[in-house]
């Protein structure tokens, strides 16, 4: 049998009842099969300052950076502010980017998003793949997962409570497990 994926999850909203920390808890809760998903708080890492870069990386981002390494793919959920990026997961994603050894390079990941509104982060979204490009991710290109009116699929602490939305998100922890496959062999 092939040694389970270790995936690293995020979430680029601090909230406690967040939607989107909602959803990894979903993809999480069973575990997936062939994988063991760590999840990461980014609420220590501080704001990006090349001055404190340059005396050593703040041991959470160090954490951050030994983490991301040490995983076979990356799993986003992630809300959208003003059209794009929230700063707190562009922020995490920046102190990653640096050198040396840049762990995100090459790294299979997977994007999902939670709104309140109608277009469920279809361009916060969009907006993130950029930045993936930029640091040489390997994005999932499909299938994608976007949750609009979030708010009617959960319940009032962010856990996904919608029986089919729960299917999908477990849907695309699959889907991501053999993004990384098809990586590893190169197909
Ligand atoms: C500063 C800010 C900007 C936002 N901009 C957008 C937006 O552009 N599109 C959108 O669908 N929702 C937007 N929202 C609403 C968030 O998507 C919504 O609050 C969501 O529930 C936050 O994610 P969370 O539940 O994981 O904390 C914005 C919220 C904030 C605080």
């Amino acid at each position: 049998m092939a040694e389970p994926l270790r995936i690293l999850a995020f979430a680029g909203s601090l909230r406690r009842a967040s939607f989107n920390r909602g959803l990894l808890r979903a993809a999480i809760e069973p575990p997936p099969e062939g994988a063991i998903v760590e999840v990461f708080d980014l609420a220590p890492i501080p704001l990006y300052n090349e001055d404190v870069r340059a005396q050593g990386y703040p041991p959470p981002v160090a954490a951050f950076r030994a983490a991301i390494a040490a995983a076979g793919a990356l799993l986003i959920a992630s809300p959208e502010n003003n059209y794009s990026v929230p700063g707190v997961l562009k922020n995490a994603i920046d102190w990653a980017s640096r050198p040396p050894d840049q762990p995100l390079r090459a790294k299979p990941v997977a994007i999902m998003g939670a709104s309140n509104g109608g277009f469920g982060t279809v361009r916060g979204q969009a907006a993130l793949r950029v930045v993936l490009q930029a640091v040489e991710s390997y994005a999932m290109p499909k299938p994608e997962l976007f949750v609009s009116r979030a708010q009617d699929l959960s319940d009032s602490d962010g856990n996904l409570t919608d029986a089919a939305t729960r299917e999908k998100v477990r849907a695309h922890v699959a889907a991501l497990i053999a993004w990384a496959a098809r990586l590893r062999a190169g197909v």
